[in-house]
């Protein structure tokens, strides 16, 4: 293995990160090396003998925040000179593939996960590199959405799909387009054919079907991306 990239979770929940990342894809890259995953409970860095990371807000407020002193005193253990401090929020900076592509050739990655309200702004100020968030809607923790980072980038490093062709020819590589439709067998089911072009052997057609059908799917669920 050419490279080996270290990730580091922090979060109060990481059976919701273990479950996900120790299946299949995700699972095969640390067993083969390309990546070396841990998932922390930050609780194990509080000060607290009841384990608390969370208080109530200065200035009052609903809902709880996350303490400053568990995650410096994780982040201070953890990181290196190569380390690059993520922190999971939905105020963050919105997540894309080509984040994703520019995460892939870190060599560490601290990954933070929110929960409550929010987390003490000093954390973000002193510690955080890089604020992402998955999309514009709250989930109930960060956890879920650092396992969708973590898969994201984990899949792009080299070696771990099998057929390094599967990342060049997806969506969002060009990120203009979203991919054509695929189909396997049977050629008719209730019906309903395969494209013609498709058997037709006709590499050339193939393609600029491809292309066209590419086109016409975004403009139908993402004319967005031509804008
Ligand atoms: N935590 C809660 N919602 C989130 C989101 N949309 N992205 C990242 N972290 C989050």
């Amino acid at each position: 293995m050419e490279q080996q990239m270290k990730i580091d979770i922090l979060t109060i929940f990481p059976e919701i990160c273990r479950g996900p990342l120790s299946e299949s894809i995700m699972g095969r890259a640390q067993a083969a090396g390309a990546v070396d995953l841990a998932v922390h409970d930050l609780r194990d860095w509080s000060e607290d003998r009841h384990r608390r990371v969370d208080d109530e807000p200065f200035g009052g407020g609903p809902g709880m925040v996350m303490k400053v002193e568990p995650f410096f005193a994780a982040v201070e253990e953890l990181r290196t000179e190569h380390s690059k401090v993520v922190l999971m929020t939905p105020q963050g900076r919105r997540f894309d593939q080509a984040q994703a592509r520019a995460l892939s050739s870190e060599v560490h990655l601290i990954i933070l996960c929110g929960h409550y309200e929010g987390v003490d702004h000093r954390v973000v100020e002193a510690l955080v590199d890089l604020e992402l968030s998955i999309g514009d809607y709250v989930l109930t923790n960060g956890a879920i959405a650092a396992t969708v980072l973590v898969d994201a980038v984990v899949r792009l490093i080299p070696g771990v799909l099998g057929d390094d062709q599967s990342v060049e020819e997806e969506s969002f590589t060009d990120s203009q387009l979203i991919e054509g439709p695929h189909y396997t067998r049977p050629r008719d089911f209730r019906g309903m054919q395969v494209p013609e072009v498709l058997l037709s052997g006709h590499h050339a057609k193939i393609v600029q079907w491809r292309q066209e059908r590419a086109l016409e799917r975004t403009r139908q669920n993402r004319p967005d991306l031509l804008e």
